[in-house]
């Protein structure tokens, strides 16, 4: 099983960027912990992160060769970018969105997610967390032969 963890803007700033809400881990410290998990259990996982929307449109496009699902967090693209939506709906395979903070929480333009309604399940406000409860999602969902769907 093979999951890509692509990460939008300003994930990059993960442990300084308003760490109140964030916390203070690093995307290097996340990608580093999520790497663990390949010696658990039988799943390679590849990361990217970029500030570029049309890097994150590429990368799903690929994704859809290469992996088996992907862990998703869109950053601010999520609440307003119809092209990142449309390329999720684009590609078969199983997208989760996850957002570290909880979006309903906060200011109200954080309530709508444009790709919302073309994902396969969201995770919100349980941190870094979040990423490893995707990928566990995404893995039974491989290995069980989306029954669900
Ligand atoms: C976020 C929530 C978004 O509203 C925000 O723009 C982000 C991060 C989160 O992980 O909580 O960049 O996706």
């Amino acid at each position: 099983t093979t999951i890509a963890v692509i990460n939008g803007p300003n994930l990059n700033r993960l442990g300084l960027r308003e760490p109140h809400i964030y916390g203070k881990g690093t995307l290097s410290g996340l990608e580093g912990n999520l790497k663990k998990m390949e010696s658990e259990m039988d799943v390679r996982l590849y990361f990217g992160q970029s500030n570029h929307e049309g890097d994150l449109i590429d990368w799903i496009h690929e994704a859809a060769s290469k992996a088996d699902g992907i862990v998703l967090n869109a950053g601010a693209f999520t609440h307003y970018s119809y092209a990142i939506r449309d390329a999720i709906a684009s590609v078969d395979i199983p997208v989760i969105e996850v957002h570290i903070s909880n979006v309903f929480a906060r200011e109200s333009f954080r309530e709508k997610s444009v790709i919302a309604p073309v994902v396969k399940g969201h995770i919100s406000g349980l941190g870094l967390e979040g990423y490893e409860l995707a990928v566990r999602a995404l893995y039974a969902i491989k290995n069980r032969g989306n029954e669900d769907e």
